[in-house]
């Protein structure tokens, strides 16, 4: 059966291809498109080809995922959709590239505010947007998000771009607290505070911090925990260099996201891709990924990276993924609105 689907596979392999072939419909197969860096998921799917036999095709695109997709048709190969974030999520459900999955296994794992509640996603772990905050020159272990537009913060306050997925998320979620017009306020308020253009990755921003150009920056926690762990000893430095608080809304909690799974519309091994999204929350997969990838499992009961454990509990904020995914569009206008990026 292998190229079967030779129109599909062709598109396919113009992208960075971690699998060698895709059999589109062997019994033993599975086809998973990704977001994820291979090296953070293969200790997962290792395991899943251990305990099933099924054979695990992962194809890698960071851009154009569900474009891509939608652009296969009827002959995508793709089964699974595994990503970050619940704008990326999101968008593969509004581009009409997944199917609805109602599975009690998964339902009973996952609390209702990190899946869909038509059942085309579900978050498999969690990951908070928090403040990174100079060793040095921070003596603090609380804020609030609405703090980060106190002017006491003035030139002191860095960030990526306003319209990053996980920023928007993260203003989604403060539309959804505070209501539009505070919001803008808000936003306002947070970029008169800038040490300087939004730039960079999450982790510049803790690089930034230990160059002093700022003393606090906003990043998610995983972030603290592959600096710290990993093996550059520069983002080892930057890691070091600061502290992590769990901010919190005022009459809410930490803004988590997710990073999840969809069963692709035409999905070819549609059997197999069902054992593996209700694998993904088996005790021993969110062990593994937890440990890989240093996000929390979504499980109750599974420990969490010590890195991250080391931050304090988190109190995940009680707006659920599926509302701050109906306004972040408002939130991205928002961004320009303020010329956030500026
Ligand atoms: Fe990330």
């Amino acid at each position: 059966m292998k190229f079967a689907r030779s129109l599909a596979f062709g598109a396919a392999a113009l992208g960075t291809l971690a699998g060698s072939t895709f059999s589109a419909s062997a019994a033993e197969a599975l086809n998973i498109y990704t977001t994820r860096e291979p090296g953070l998921i293969k200790p997962v799917l290792d395991e899943f080809t251990k305990e099933t036999g099924i054979q695990v095709n992962t194809i890698f695109i960071n851009n154009g995922l569900e474009e891509r997709i939608r652009t296969e048709g009827e002959n995508s190969p793709a089964d699974v959709i595994l990503t970050v974030d619940i704008g990326r999520l999101q968008a593969a459900k509004d581009y009409g590239v997944t199917q609805p999955v109602k599975s009690e296994a998964l339902e009973k794992v996952i609390p209702a505010a990190y899946r869909d509640p038509e059942g085309h996603w579900f978050g498999i772990a969690l990951r908070a947007r928090v403040v990174y905050a100079s060793k040095e020159r921070v003596k603090r272990d609380k804020i609030s998000y609405e703090e980060l537009a106190d002017p006491k913060w003035k030139g002191k306050v860095c960030i990526r771009s306003g319209q990053h997925l996980y920023n928007i998320s993260l203003i989604a979620a403060a539309i959804a607290h505070m209501g539009e017009a505070k919001a803008e306020e808000w936003l306002k308020g947070v970029k008169a505070n800038l040490a300087k253009k939004p730039s960079g990755g999450d982790r510049e921003q803790a690089k930034d911090i230990l160059a002093g150009v700022c003393d606090i920056g906003i990043g998610n926690t995983y972030y603290v925990s592959l600096m710290r762990n990993g093996k550059d000893e520069e983002q080892k430095k930057w890691g070091e260099a600061i502290n992590v608080i769990l901010p919190t809304f005022q009459g809410g909690g930490t803004h988590v996201n997710v990073s999840g799974l969809a069963l692709a519309k035409h999905a070819p091994n549609k059997a197999n891709a069902l054992k593996f999204m209700e694998f993904m929350v088996s005790n021993d997969s969110q062990r593994i990924h937890a440990e890989a990838n240093s996000e929390y499992p979504v499980k109750a009961g599974i420990a969490v990276h010590p890195t991250i454990a080391s931050f304090g509990e988190l109190k995940a904020d009680n707006v659920s993924i599926a509302e701050v995914a109906k306004l972040r569009k408002k939130a991205s206008e928002l961004v320009d609105k303020v010329g956030f990026d500026q």
